[in-house]
């Protein structure tokens, strides 16, 4: 079969099995509503902007002035062009916000993981990484040269036999998420820190989803959980969430930083991101350090929201935040779902494979902190009603 017949083929199979993937043409109107080409307005409740800065006036002032001042584009890669100096400043803030001794920023939360797994992971080295992990850090273990060991999601056991399995290793390292993407489960961390100080592992927390979120002031997992940093420790994170920009980073400790500088090749092949995307995310990380209160509400939108649904009887991981996934299984039937939303002006996408395994798919509602409550409430009574006459059950 030649490669164009190939790809035909894949794409009848991904039709056949209701799995084909259309890109809408939406254009956002504030950081809670789109409006499609023709003019049909929609509530969105599946975006990752969680506190809603994507849209705020100070953030959107931070990157116009930047571009203003020194155009669009980059040019290059920080080592060709160089940095504009907001890079070395947004380091130093991220570095500070996770408590930690420095931070490098890549183009995206999927080149930090891509970055900082394929460079750090040696020939002789062990990654143990949680089945649910995200597709970059997945990504990233196939890039490195340490061999991968994949652990059931969240199961210390299991975790520590195959660490005791692989005690011959020249290093180890855990990766996890913070909050799980998909299903929005968070780690299990103290218990993973604490295999990573038996076995002398260093231990990979991915925070896209936790930033913003977790914790009384939204620093991420390390906060929720209480547990002071260290220099086994290395932070993840993204500031296209809940930050509502674009660039990732990675946090750890000097050494580990300066390693990245030279050997990172998402680092140091590719062009910069642009100096308004750092402004907007320094000025993001300003806000959400200085209000406290939008991840306060946050946790309050998702309360109403738990309880809304429990009279409907569902009900979602109890320390579930911004992220209620609701397992539809069957693909056809959880795009039957989104459509019916979708006219009732409710944009709430279907997740289905290969963003989850095959006969999983799930809605994944996300919660923002500018979510006006009765449009909340209203929108989670239709959705579990949509649900229940579609599906017929939860
Ligand atoms: C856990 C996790 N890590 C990394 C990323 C990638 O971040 P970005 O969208 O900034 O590339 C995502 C994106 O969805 C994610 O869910």
């Amino acid at each position: 079969m030649n490669a164009e017949t190939y790809w035909q083929t894949e794409i009848e199979k991904c039709h056949h099995l209701g799995l084909t993937r259309n890109v809408p043409m939406l254009k956002f109107l504030d950081a809670t509503h789109s409006v499609t080409e023709i003019g049909h307005e929609l509530f969105v409740v599946c975006s990752n902007d969680y506190l809603g800065l994507r849209f705020h006036p100070e953030v959107i002032e931070a990157a116009k002035k930047c571009m203003n001042d020194g155009g669009f584009g980059s040019s290059g890669a920080r080592l060709t062009t160089g940095a504009h100096p907001l890079a070395d400043q947004l380091e130093r803030d991220l570095a500070n916000f996770k408590h930690s001794e420095a931070a490098l920023i890549f183009n995206t939360g999927y080149m930090a993981n891509i970055g900082l797994i394929s460079a750090i992971g040696r020939s002789g080295d062990v990654i143990f990484s949680d089945e649910k992990n995200h597709a970059s850090i997945i990504d990233g273990c196939r890039l490195s040269h340490a061999k991968t060991v994949i652990y059931p999601h969240r199961d210390i056991d299991r975790l520590r036999e195959l660490l005791n399995e692989h005690r011959s290793a020249q290093s180890c390292f855990i990766i996890t998420e913070g909050v799980f993407s998909m299903d929005g489960t968070i780690a299990p961390f103290p218990q993973l820190l604490q295999l990573a100080e038996i076995f002398d592992a260093h231990i990979i927390i991915d925070d896209a989803h936790s930033l913003g979120v977790l914790g009384e002031s939204g620093h991420g997992t390390l906060e929720y959980f209480n547990i002071p940093p260290s220099p086994r420790i290395i932070q993840v994170g993204t500031c296209s969430k809940a930050l509502g920009s674009l660039g990732g980073f990675v946090c750890g400790t000097k050494s580990l930083v300066q390693y990245l500088r030279q050997r990172s090749r998402p680092f140091l092949c590719s062009t910069m991101l642009p100096a308004s995307a750092l402004a907007a995310s320094s000025k993001a990380l300003r806000i959400l350090q200085t209000q406290p209160e939008r991840v306060r509400r946050l946790k309050q939108l998702s309360e109403i929201a738990k309880n809304v649904f429990s009279e409907y009887g569902i009900a979602f991981p109890p320390e579930a935040t911004a992220i209620l996934p609701m397992p539809i299984g069957d693909e056809t039937m959880a795009m039957k779902v989104f459509e019916n939303l979708y006219q009732q002006g409710i944009y709430l996408a279907a997740i289905r494979y290969p963003s989850v395994p095959l006969g999983h798919a799930r809605l994944r509602l996300s919660i923002c902190s500018e979510y006006p409550e009765d449009e909340w409430r209203d929108a989670l009574s239709c959705i579990a009603n949509t649900i229940k006459e579609i599906v017929g059950h939860f």
